[in-house]
């Protein structure tokens, strides 16, 4: 074991922070390379990597499939706009729509969470011509003006001088709310995701899920489904729709659907899809050849390698052992996973480094929150079983 890491931060005066805004609060290591699901750090230790870079990191570090197509693809047509039609967009598109909740017809790609959420909030309102949005308390949906406004907690950091449109928080899981709100008539959509990731991985499920597509249909308003965190193989299903069996009208994803490289997306239903015409929506990198040559590689791999299947076995797997020392509970679906600490959570991921696991904290002071790649196994749950078993409850 290493000598224990101070709870202090900035553990390294790294050059980082002599040359960028010091916004972020970093972890007391420095990662320099990554293969599979292992992070080798400067000091020369070596860390499993159950936080995969905030969920980006979806098939765990050097897949040679992604190497491989970053060759090929930057060495055939590195960037196009969308000016022009290009067929790698057209196959990713194609294997995004297949891959979602059946209904949603079309797909709008960008580069991040917060541009796929922005671009969904404004398809809402466009389609209904109403002007509220719901969303619900402990929610995490970006930093830009619209979908900081609509995360839960934003205003110590929000900076802008007002909310671009009017919104609601409702509690979660509270259905009476969620009607109330709804009966006022100028709801253009709720926003929720299905497992709440920086609320510290917590599963709305498949009851409340249901009932609230009931609601916001019958009221004529929208769904939208944030899967941004939880989507893409991550809850066991390719997305959480379908785990719970709930179509929205309007699917976000990012983090690791092109594996690292930035990308985003929003699945559309066909009847959004129809309101559109041209110049509507744009962006200028979002849908470039190397994002979409990525995006389907990232599902052939999911699907060629059975990852979802691999979720569901591990993750089971996970709740069965590591339920031990600090750890009294675990929480969320798949591998957005939160382990309830009798401790601080700060506490218990410090001392995890100390033991090799890299893991990650989240809003939640009790949870320790878990995003690793699709591709860890057994084994890997097994080292981070005997380490929390090591720790002081
Ligand atoms: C559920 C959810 N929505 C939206 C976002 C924003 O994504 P991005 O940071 O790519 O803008 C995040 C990022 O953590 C997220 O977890």
């Amino acid at each position: 074991m290493t000598t224990p890491t101070a709870l202090a931060e900035p553990l390294m005066t790294t050059e980082e922070r002599r040359w960028l805004l010091p916004v972020y609060p970093h972890a007391p290591i420095e990662p320099i390379r990554g293969e599979g699901v292992m992070l080798t750090t400067r000091d020369g230790r070596e860390l499993i990597d159950f936080y995969g870079g905030h969920a980006v990191a979806l098939l765990g570090y050097s897949h040679p499939r992604l190497l491989a197509t970053l060759r090929e693809q930057a060495a055939t047509l590195f960037f196009q706009s969308n000016v022009v039609p290009l067929e790698v967009r057209a196959r990713a598109g194609k294997r995004l729509v297949e891959f979602g909740p059946e209904g949603l017809t079309r797909a709008f790609l960008v580069n991040s969470g917060a541009e796929a959420v922005e671009n969904a909030l404004r398809l809402a309102f466009r389609k209904t011509g109403r002007t509220r949005i719901l969303a619900l308390e402990g929610a995490f949906h970006g930093r830009t003006a619209a979908a900081g406004a609509l995360t839960w907690g934003s205003a110590k950091w929000y900076g802008f001088p007002r909310t671009p449109f009017d919104l609601t928080f409702i509690p979660r899981g509270d259905l009476d709310a969620l009607e109330r709100e709804l009966a006022v008539g100028d709801v253009a959509a709720l926003i929720a995701e299905p497992v709440q990731g920086q609320a510290g991985a917590y599963a709305l499920g498949a009851e409340w899920l249901q009932a609230a597509r009931e609601l916001t249909r019958r009221a004529s308003s929208l769904l939208v489904l944030d899967e941004i965190q939880c989507g893409l193989g991550r809850s066991g299903a390719p997305f959480a729709a379908q785990l719970y069996g709930v179509t929205p009208d309007l699917l976000t994803m990012a983090k690791g659907l092109a594996g690292g490289f930035p990308a985003g997306a929003v699945l559309v239903s066909d009847e959004i899809a129809r309101i559109l015409s041209g110049g509507e929506l744009g962006t200028t990198f979002g849908g470039g050849p190397m994002a979409c040559a990525l995006i389907e590689t990232v599902i052939d791999v999911i699907e060629q390698e059975d990852l979802t299947a691999n979720v569901r076995r591990v993750s089971q797997y996970l709740r069965e052992t590591c339920v031990t020392g600090p750890v009294v509970d675990v929480q969320g679906e798949g591998f957005l996973l939160g382990l309830r600490t009798r401790r601080p959570a700060k506490e218990v991921y410090l001392e995890l480094i100390d033991h090799g696991i890299f893991s990650g904290t989240s809003g939640d002071p009790h949870i320790v929150r878990l995003l690793p790649p699709l591709t860890l196994r057994e084994e890997h749950v097994d080292v981070l079983a005997k380490a929390l078993a090591e720790l002081r409850p």
